[in-house]
């Protein structure tokens, strides 16, 4: 029997194993050349980090309070699509895991199981991840289920107006399973026989138009908090400001849409300069140890959303799997706050870490 992963990233070969071809490409791949894919952890690897010794640690408190939420570490489940192409019981399975650690799981809008389904799983904190349609009527009425199942937050995604060039789901021909939250509302069955099947669907729904003004329309909708997922410039994280959302998510979509965006942690600083403490912002993408975790917040970083390892482990060992990725990072995270002289989160500081542009100033 193969020995249990000791880290994060051993879950992948796991993942590997356990799924066909076709649904281990989608979870796994990034756009075009995976240029950024590749740069999202390796700019991680760049970052060092400045340990102060000779503190007490013996108690480390690694909790903290998004949107006024406590969770038990700044780790949180990012939005990732179609759950059940890694194991039967899908988004039901990794909110319980959610609910296990302590933390949040941001739905993603296109999962294999509905709304209510993981609403009615478990009395986790959950946040709902939006991609607006072209049927805005279709949206709205999404949005008011969610709010009626006791979502807390919409998570607007800004960076897919189209599907990023993926071309291993192209050579595959990826087709998307059913996405129940559409289900009586829109077929989501795409007729196309060329190229893969999610990008062809995606066109034909998203709403390509959507703009800052937007926002507006959402607020007039909702009374949930607006975050906004996809910001990676400091024009971008003051109009969002501006436009009044709660919180900013820099993330490049874990490297799916725009070959050649930075990676996330190289620009998570400007974000945050940018943003000044009026709303909190939150990270993803490369997050694999809990170092990672430490190095966002030591840049500004409230909390940090994992993707793939996510999906990795739930596709590995289901709840089980998902649970023991959260609970190997939140280790990881703890030991790195103690041999970093750091008691509590908010004892974590830009002073913490060097990056490469530091030596450039
Ligand atoms: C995603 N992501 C994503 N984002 C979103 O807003 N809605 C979605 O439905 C999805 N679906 C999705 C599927 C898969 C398979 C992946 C890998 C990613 C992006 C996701 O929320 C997050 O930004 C990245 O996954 C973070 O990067 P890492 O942790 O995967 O490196």
């Amino acid at each position: 029997m193969a020995s249990e992963p000791v880290n994060v990233n051993e879950f992948q070969e796991l993942a590997r194993q356990a799924l066909p071809k076709m649904y281990y490409d989608f979870f796994t791949g990034g756009a075009e050349d995976q240029h950024t894919l590749k740069e999202n952890v390796a700019a991680f690897r760049r970052i060092m980090l400045r340990p102060r010794v000779l503190v007490d640690v013996s108690r480390i408190d690694m909790s903290t309070t998004i949107l006024g939420y406590k969770i038990s570490a700044p780790i949180m489940i990012a939005p990732t699509a179609m759950h059940q192409l890694a194991h039967p019981e899908g988004e039901v399975a990794t909110a319980r895991a959610a609910a296990a650690c302590n933390t949040i799981m941001i739905l993603s809008n296109m999962s294999t199981c509905t709304v209510e389904e993981v609403a009615s799983s478990c009395n986790a904190v959950r946040f709902f991840q939006l991609y607006v349609l072209k049927r805005r009527d279709i949206s709205a009425q999404i949005v008011h289920r969610v709010e009626k199942n006791g979502y807390k937050a919409i998570v607007l995604t800004v960076d897919t107006p189209r599907l990023g060039r993926r071309e291993a789901d192209i050579k595959n021909r990826m087709v998307s399973p059913q996405l129940r939250n559409f289900e009586g509302l829109l077929s989501t069955e795409v007729d196309t026989d060329e190229g893969s099947n999610l990008e062809a669907l995606a066109e034909g729904i998203f709403d390509t138009s959507l703009s800052w003004e937007d926002i507006g329309w959402l607020k007039s909708i909702t009374n949930l908090p607006i975050l906004i997922k996809g910001v990676l410039t400091h024009e971008n994280a003051r109009k969002a400001v501006e436009v009044g959302v709660a919180g900013i998510v820099v993330s490049n979509h874990g490297a799916r849409q725009l070959d050649y965006t930075p990676a996330t942690i190289s620009v998570l600083e400007e974000v945050v300069h940018a943003v000044g403490g009026r709303v909190p912002v939150l990270f993803d993408g490369g997050v694999r140890r809990g170092t990672d975790v430490f190095k966002a917040l030591a840049l500004g970083a409230q909390a940090v959303l994992v993707g793939r390892p996510v999906v990795y482990g739930l596709a590995a060992n289901g709840e089980r799997g998902v649970r023991r990725v959260i609970e190997m990072l939140k280790d990881e995270f703890e030991l790195t706050m103690a041999l970093s002289g750091c008691s509590r989160v908010k004892d974590i500081t830009r002073g913490h870490v060097t990056t490469e542009f530091d030596k450039l100033r």
